[in-house]
């Protein structure tokens, strides 16, 4: 069997609470999964359940309480921070809000270019012509190179953070609510570059969401977290259309979905719990 690109053990994560009496608060309880090159696993819940905690330790943003994140066979947790940054190409992340997440004084030109040519396999002139193609990759018209962050709609910004966060090839991209701040046409449009991009670059994401709708139509495979604990996973058409544990079925029960197909199954669910 091929080694996945990501593996997460037994993960657990605390927060200090302020008072120096207070125990640390523990809001991830031994979590474990896998991500293999290529995949996309959702990583669904409510507000607070954990989601982002998860996605900021595999980033080396929060740090572990104990457990093991293994990226490329290298475990990360034992990384110092320069080696860290090493892979910080392999490694991207998108988050939810394009408008604070491009620095409004700089050029979308400035944005892309720098950390290509920091990363010290462009030179300027490379830089330059890569960041062209990668926005071209991205549908945005050639001037947006010239352009302030200010110009651009929350949808073609958050086209632009993909072109940033995809600039150095990476191997796995954490995108933490990437479509929740765009409406849902846009969504569709993102998710659909997002895609396009996979099957091109083979990336993975780890991809944080708590919109079931959107776990079904992208995700290969979902982990379903209540309180910081994993109570569900599977593939994610299986988990959304016949979920096993209670929680996944009241997520699904409550979601609203356009597809009148997966609208009945929810239906039923939702009458078989009045009935249960
Ligand atoms: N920096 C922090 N310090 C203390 N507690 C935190 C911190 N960040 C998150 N928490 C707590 O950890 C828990 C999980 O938060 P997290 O942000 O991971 O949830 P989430 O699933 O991403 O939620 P949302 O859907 O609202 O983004 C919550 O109880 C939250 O209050
Ligand atoms: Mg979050």
């Amino acid at each position: 069997m091929t080694e996945p690109l990501l593996s997460v053990q037994n993960l657990a994560i605390e927060y200090q609470r302020p008072g120096w009496r207070k125990p640390a608060l523990r809001v991830i309880h031994d979590v474990g999964f896998e991500i293999e090159a290529g995949h996309t696993l959702a990583l669904v819940g409510e507000s607070g359940s954990g989601k982002s905690s998860i996605g900021r330790a595999v980033l080396g943003l929060t740090p572990a309480a104990s457990g093991k994140i293994q990226f490329q066979g290298q475990d990360l947790l034992a990384l110092k921070k320069k080696e860290r940054r090493k892979l910080s190409g392999d490694l991207q992340v998108i988050f939810q809000n394009p408008y604070g997440s491009l620095n409004p004084g700089l050029t979308i030109g400035q944005i892309l270019v720098e950390p290509l040519e920091a990363s010290g396999k462009f030179t300027r002139v490379q830089a330059q012509r890569r960041v062209a193609e990668l926005l071209d990759r991205v549908h945005m018209p050639k001037d947006t190179i010239s352009r302030y962050p200010g110009n651009f709609s929350g949808g073609q910004r958050q086209r632009i953070a993909i072109a940033r966060a995809l600039a150095l090839e990476p191997k796995l991209v954490v995108c933490d609510e990437p479509t929740s701040a765009l409406d849902v046409s846009t969504q569709a449009a993102v998710l659909e570059l997002l895609r396009e991009l996979q099957d091109g670059l083979n990336v993975s994401y780890l991809f944080i969401t708590h919109d079931l709708a959107v776990v079904r139509t992208f995700a290969d495979r979902v982990i379903v977290l209540e309180q910081g604990r994993i109570v569900e996973e599977g593939l994610s058409a299986a988990v959304c259309d016949s979920p096993q544990n209670p929680y996944t079925k009241k997520l699904v029960a409550a979601a609203p979905v356009p597809d009148p197909s997966l609208q009945r199954i929810r239906r039923n669910a939702r009458l078989a719990m009045k009935h249960a």
